[in-house]
C-alpha cells in the first residue's frame, strides 16, 4: 500500500463518528418544489396554512429592536403565558429550540448507555435518533391497528426500560390514544420509566376521550409531556417547543439545557400566540370542518383514509393496478401539489397530506378525484 493511500485510511479511520452514529441515516425531510410550478401546493409537512397569529408576527417584528440582546434565559414570559393559558405551574415548564430540543434534553438527562428506550411505531422519528445516539437500545413497540397500542408497549417493558417514547396523536396516521388507554399504560408502568407524552398535535384534538397529558404530571412524577409551537400555532420556522413534568425531571433537564436553547424571537411571538386563543380556536375550527369533509369526499370517490384528528390524513392506496400510492404521488406533484409518501416510518402505500387553506384542501381533493376517475 502506498503511504498516501495508508495516510488516508488512517485520516478516514480518525474521522469515524462515535459508534452508535455510524447506523444512522440522516432525517429526510419533506419536499417544497414539484418541477414546473413556482407556486407548489405544499401539503407534506404539516405546517399550518393559515399561518401564526396576527400578535405572535407583531411580537416578533418588536423584538428585531432587541436583537443584540441575549433572550431572557430563564424563559419566564413564555412559561408564564403557558402556565395562564394551560393553567399549568410555569416552574414545571421548560422551553427549547422545537419540542424536537427537549425530547433530546430529556433523553440526555436520563438515558444511559446500555438503557432499553420503548418507541411507540408512530412516535416522532427524532426520538430515535436521539436516544440511539446516547448508546440506549430502541425497542420498538407495534401499532398494530394504527394508533399506540398499550399492550405492545407494556409487553416490552423490562427491568432495563428506562423510557418510553409515544406520540398522541401519532403521525403518520393521525390517531390518538383515548384517555382510558393511557391511564392503563400509566398505572402499569414502573415508577422508574418515563413516559414521555408527545403532543405536537394535541392543540388540534377535541375528542372527549382524549387527554392532554398535563393532569397526570402531578399525580405520576414519571410522565412528561411534550408540545411544539409548530403545527397549530404556525411558527415552526422560530423553533419553539416545551415540556411540562414534575420538578424531579425538570430540574435534571434544566441542568444541561443551554442558557439561551430558545431565541429571543421564537419566546416573544410564541408568547403572543399562545395568549391568542382565538386565533388557536379560528385555525382548530378551520382544521376540524375540513378534515370531516376530505373524508366524506375521498370516501365517496373510493379512497381509504385513516382516522385522524390531527392536521393532516394519510391515504392508503392500493397495491397494484392504476392506483397506487407511486401513481397518486405523480399525479399530484404533476398537479403542483406535493405530498408526503410515507414508504419509511408508515404503513405501505400511503401518502400523508396536510390541511391547507380552502382552495389548497379543493385542489387537493379535485386532482384525487381525476386520479380515481383516470
Ligand atoms: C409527532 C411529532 N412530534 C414532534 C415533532 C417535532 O416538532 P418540533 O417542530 O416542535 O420540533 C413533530 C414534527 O413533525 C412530530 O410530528
Amino acid at each position: 500500500m502506498s503511504i498516501d493511500k495508508q495516510a488516508e485510511d488512517t485520516a478516514v479511520a480518525d474521522l469515524l463518528p462515535n459508534e452508535p452514529v455510524r447506523s444512522l441515516a440522516p432525517y429526510k425531510q419533506g419536499k417544497s418544489e414539484a418541477a414546473g410550478h413556482a407556486d407548489p401546493i405544499k401539503v407534506s409537512s404539516n405546517e399550518s396554512p393559515l399561518g401564526a397569529s396576527p400578535r405572535a408576527l407583531e411580537a416578533y417584528r418588536k423584538v428585531g429592536d432587541s436583537l443584540f440582546r441575549y433572550p431572557n434565559g430563564a424563559q419566564t414570559e413564555l412559561r408564564q403565558a403557558l402556565g395562564e393559558v394551560f393553567d399549568l405551574n410555569p416552574d414545571q415548564i421548560v422551553c427549547g429550540n422545537g419540542s424536537e430540543e427537549v425530547q433530546s434534553l430529556l433523553i440526555r438527562a436520563f438515558v444511559s448507555p446500555g438503557d432499553e428506550v420503548i418507541v411507540s411505531e408512530h412516535a416522532f422519528v427524532m426520538a430515535r435518533i436521539h436516544a440511539t445516539v446516547q448508546g440506549a437500545k430502541i425497542v420498538d413497540a407495534p401499532e398494530p391497528n394504527h394508533r399506540t397500542d398499550v399492550d405492545e408497549i407494556l409487553n416490552r417493558v423490562s427491568p432495563s426500560t428506562r423510557m418510553i417514547v409515544l406520540a398522541s396523536p401519532n403521525n403518520p396516521i393521525g390517531d390518538y390514544l383515548p384517555k382510558p388507554e393511557f391511564d392503563r399504560l400509566v398505572r402499569a408502568v414502573p415508577p422508574h420509566v418515563i413516559i414521555v407524552y408527545d403532543g405536537a398535535y394535541a392543540d388540534f384534538v377535541t375528542e372527549p376521550d382524549f387527554t392532554h397529558g398535563f393532569e397526570y404530571v402531578s399525580k405520576h412524577r414519571n410522565v412528561v409531556v411534550t408540545r411544539t409551537f409548530s403545527k397549530l400555532y404556525g411558527l415552526a420556522g422560530l423553533r419553539i417547543g416545551w415540556m411540562y413534568g414534575d420538578m424531579s425531571v425538570i430540574e435534571p433537564v434544566q441542568r444541561i439545557r443551554t442558557p439561551f436553547n430558545a431565541n429571543i424571537a421564537a419566546l416573544a411571538a410564541a408568547e403572543a400566540a399562545v395568549r391568542d386563543v382565538d386565533h388557536a380556536a379560528r385555525v382548530r375550527d378551520h382544521n376540524s370542518a375540513w378534515l370531516k369533509r376530505i373524508r366524506t369526499h375521498l370516501e365517496q370517490i373510493g379512497l381509504d383514509v385513516f382516522p385522524t384528528v390531527a392536521n393532516f390524513y394519510l391515504i392508503r392506496f392500493p397495491d397494484e393496478g392504476p392506483h397506487t400510492a407511486q401513481k397518486a404521488y405523480q399525479h399530484l406533484m404533476a398537479a403542483g401539489i406535493i405530498p408526503r409518501p410515507v414508504n419509511a416510518g408508515g404503513p405501505s402505500g400511503s401518502l400523508r397530506i396536510t390541511v391547507g387553506l380552502d382552495h389548497e384542501n379543493e385542489a387537493v381533493l379535485n386532482a384525487l378525484t381525476t386520479f380515481m376517475e383516470a
